[in-house]
């Protein structure tokens, strides 16, 4: 077939020929010129291959191609700057990057409307290149003497800042470099996130929303440092440092700097899509991005983040939640991270006008929340109730809360910050959001449906389903769960018999990567003390959930948390488990939270702890019918029942949440975690994933402190690196919590750090199944000396987290 050619074939190769044989560019050069434009899948290459330019997709969902300068050199595509970023090209092959003959550099697309899509703006006339430079820096420079530059990337920053470019002020023309965050992480479009060098003259940086609303600043420059930042210490101080970094303020320009002096480090600072600044180094062997600063600490502290009516929550992901009665404005910008345009109301208010004001709008009361501060004091209300009246009494008023004065908010609410799982005390308060009546029209009537419920869950008669189902079709009311009907073993539950359950969410256990847990109680039942789970961002539809849901409810294993029903009504999806009184397992590892008076683990109590979390996992990969790789192993998933005694919970919620769960996981951990390197270099996940990270796990088991910290100067200290190196020193002893006073065995020390040794090995293959980690951790198998992991080996050299802020001169 590929031998002969039809006569429709000929032309057409005709045709392709005389393309190949025009005037076309080399492969792989680093410069564009007058009639060799790029085009298509050819690429521009720094001169030693450093970088790389041309078209790319930001997400292989995506249909927009941008034009692109990404690292040439490492694993992981990485674009550090974009031409056209508010303008996408459909079809790289119909566009090209050329110099025109005004001298100008031009992103062209044929089928565009007008088609220009992005140019330098620069048209000097005479004859010019475009010029990829090793330092990632794109210049438009003079055809004849390239050192002549007209235009460059550098003085155009997009969301990173490369070692080498001036991050400053033009004080001649007040022209300042922004570096604007992207919208979202599959959309390079400019965000409302911005840094720049105070444009008013002074020698801080600032971080700002919509180029207004400064949300953190860098502190004036003090000759060696920030004031605001004292982590940050002046290259000055450190002449001897690998990396150079100071502050410039000339006659011309001022300017903040860095680079580095050795070539093969790869760093990178941007300003995420999060509003927060993140300085990263490349590692190689562990093939990820390493993050070691970033401002400001708590993501909850960036400006209007998650929009309007949505609530921030520190530590969990996604950071932002709508309040009750509100949606998602734009739920796919939503996933992708970009949260800037809030959400909206399920129900809209009803018209009102001043004079005729309705008074049945209601007010949800939400607890412990940091308050918007663009609140508007009301001095004539003497009381909640007169408060709510001011706030009735008014069109535009949105909410209300009262602390003995009264105090309104109008229009979008933003920056709420819902504090319940952090308890961050600091100007928490209760706030009453205005709905629309019909909200509430739902509650008040189910405790006797509760209890129905319950005793039909008990005792299964298809005939009384059928009636019910009968009644259902009957009463007119769209309700669409399944009430009373049981699936499997799974009572199937109402929104209002969960609202009920939990007397209205009111007593919030914690929050995770997959949504908040909430205490409730099931009247009559044999077990009735329950958590509640409200997923977010659960985009199944409901037949798939119920499936994946009746999956979960086969497995039952001693060591795995059971999972009594669900509740998929709508948008809402909802699980309901047995209850845990111990808590999940940070709490006593950490000592964060309240600790019930049951001071540090002991060591057997741990290693009954590691060998039942094996024994959980052992059965979900291996034992149950389909096989279940839980991918999100860490001790906030660990919980314990009154004899402390595992529980895994949240097995099989990755697999709800469908494929966006790497993205959940890698942005929520940023830096080394649990996470196996497959997580981030997207190879296949296998069962061995859960392996590396319950051996992460097992070390802080052994250390009673979490795997990563950062030492008060700045530097990190990687415990499972130290923990490998003593193994091999054969004083596996110290690695034990101190604060067991060495009341450890130390035979099962030796063997519970051999154990997580092996589990964290880089290849997959190296790693053993949790089934072997069983034996072994029962004495049943011998474990060898395991071999250091690479990653362990890098990851414990602190050379390789970059110095320029611990004020360490390198050696
Ligand atoms: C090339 O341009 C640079 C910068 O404008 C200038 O300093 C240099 O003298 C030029 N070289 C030649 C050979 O013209
Ligand atoms: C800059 O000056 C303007 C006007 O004087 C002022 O409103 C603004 O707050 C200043 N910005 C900073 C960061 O000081
Ligand atoms: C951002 O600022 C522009 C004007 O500078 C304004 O029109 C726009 O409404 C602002 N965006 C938001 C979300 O407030
Ligand atoms: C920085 O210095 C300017 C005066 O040069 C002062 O007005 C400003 O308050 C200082 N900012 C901080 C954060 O100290
Ligand atoms: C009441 O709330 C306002 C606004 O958040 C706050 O400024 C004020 O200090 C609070 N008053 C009391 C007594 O807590």
């Amino acid at each position: 077939m590929a031998t002969r050619f039809s006569a429709a074939v000929l032309p057409l190769l005709l045709g392709f020929l005389l393309l190949q044989g025009a005037p076309s560019r080399a492969a792989d050069a680093d410069t564009v010129a007058v009639g060799r434009p790029l085009s298509g899948r050819q690429r521009l290459v720094s001169r030693r291959g450093k970088f790389a330019l041309g078209f790319f997709q930001p997400a292989e969902s995506s249909q927009n191609w941008y034009l692109g300068i990404w690292y040439n050199q490492i694993s992981k595509h990485t674009t550090v700057w974009v031409a056209n970023r508010d303008t996408p090209v459909s079809d790289p092959a119909s566009s090209q990057l050329s110099i025109s003959s005004d001298g100008n550099m031009v992103l062209l697309d044929d089928r565009a409307k007008s088609p220009v899509l992005w140019s330098t703006g620069v048209a000097s006339g005479g004859s010019t290149v475009g010029l990829l430079l090793d330092t990632g820096n794109l210049v438009l420079a003079d055809a004849s003497n390239t050192s002549a530059v007209l235009w460059q990337s550098f003085d155009h920053f997009g969301d990173t800042w490369l070692p080498g470019g001036k991050l400053g002020r033009n004080k001649r023309t007040g022209e300042v470099t922004r570096l604007f965050a992207w919208k979202g992480y599959d959309d390079p479009a400019p965000g409302v996130f911005a840094l720049e060098l105070d444009p008013n003259g002074t020698s801080q940086y600032l971080l700002n929303w919509n180029g207004s609303m400064e949300y953190w600043t860098s502190g004036n420059w003090t000759g060696d440092g920030f004031t605001g930042v004292p982590e940050l210490t002046a290259y000055s101080k450190y002449p001897n440092s690998k990396y150079k970094f100071g502050y410039v303020d000339g006659v011309d320009e001022s300017y903040f700097f860095y680079d580095v002096k050795d070539e093969a480090v790869v760093t990178r600072f941007l300003v995420d899509v999060t509003g927060q600044i993140k300085f990263l180094t490349w590692v190689e062997s562990a093939g990820q991005w390493i993050l070691f600063w970033s401002q400001p600490k708590a993501q909850c502290d960036v400006y209007a983040l998650c929009g309007a009516f949505a609530a921030c929550v520190e530590n969990e992901l996604p950071s932002c939640r709508c309040l009750r009665g509100f949606r998602e404005r734009r739920p796919l910008a939503w996933l992708q991270g970009d949260h800037a345009e809030g959400c909206v109301r399920d129900t809209a208010l009803q018209q009102c006008t001043m004079r005729e004001a309705k008074n049945d709008d209601g007010f949800y009361a939400m607890p412990d929340v940091r308050l918007p501060s663009d609140a508007r004091g009301v001095v004539s209300a003497a009381s909640a109730r007169d408060c709510e009246l001011a706030c009735i009494g008014e069109c535009s008023c949105t909410a209300y809360s009262y602390n003995g004065s009264c105090w309104l908010w109008h229009g979008g609410l933003i920056n709420l910050q819902d504090t319940s799982s952090t308890g961050t005390g600091g100007g928490s308060g209760t706030i009453l959001i205005r709905l629309a009546a019909s909200e509430f029209t739902s509650q008040g009537r189910t405790k006797t449906l509760i209890i129905a419920l319950v005793i039909v869950a008990a005792a299964v008669a298809a005939v009384t389903v059928a009636i019910l189902v009968s009644v259902f079709v009957l009463r007119r009311r769209r309700v669409k769960a399944q009430r009373r009907v049981v699936e499997g073993s799974l009572m199937a539950f109402t929104y209002r018999d969960m609202q009920s359950v939990t007397n209205n969410f009111s007593d919030k256990l914690g929050g995770g990567s997959f949504g908040s847990v909430f205490k409730g109680s099931l009247p009559d039942a044999a077990v009735t003390l329950v958590a509640v789970k409200k997923l977010e961002g659960v985009r199944q539809g409901e037949k798939q959930f119920r499936a994946e849901v009746s999956t979960i409810g086969t497995i039952q294993h001693v060591n795995l948390i059971r999972l009594l029903g669900f509740c998929s009504e709508g948008t809402r999806r909802l699980l309901v488990y047995e209850h845990m009184p111990n808590g999940s397992l940070d709490r006593h590892l950490f000592g964060s939270g309240p600790s019930p008076g049951h001071g540090v683990l002991s060591w057997e109590t741990r290693y009954q702890i590691a060998l039942g979390i094996a024994r959980g996992l052992d059965y979900l990969h291996d034992k149950c019918r389909d096989c279940i790789i839980h991918c999100d192993i860490k001790p906030e998933n660990i919980l314990l029942d009154d004899a402390f005694a595992v529980k895994v919970a949240d097995f099989g919620l990755a697999k709800l949440m469908g494929r966006d769960i790497s993205r959940v996981l890698t942005t929520m951990r940023g830096t080394v975690g649990y996470l196996a390197p497959e997580w981030i270099t997207g190879t296949a996940i296998t069962a061995k994933a859960d392996v590396f990270s319950y051996g992460m796990l097992l070390f802080e088991i052994v250390s009673g402190r979490r795997n990563v910290e950062q030492r008060p100067d700045g530097t990190v200290d990687f415990f499972p690196s130290t923990a490998a190196s003593r193994l091999l020193d054969g004083d596996v002893k110290s690695t034990v919590d101190r604060r067991l006073d060495g009341d450890a065995d130390s035979g099962e020390v030796e063997r519970a750090c051999k154990v997580a040794c092996w589990c964290v090995q880089d290849e997959e293959g190296a790693r053993p199944s949790m089934g072997t980690v069983v034996q072994a951790l029962e004495g049943l198998v011998e474990v060898s000396m395991p071999p250091v992991p690479r990653m362990l080996k890098v990851l414990g050299d602190p050379a390789n987290y970059v110095k320029f802020f611990s004020g360490l001169p390198s050696t």
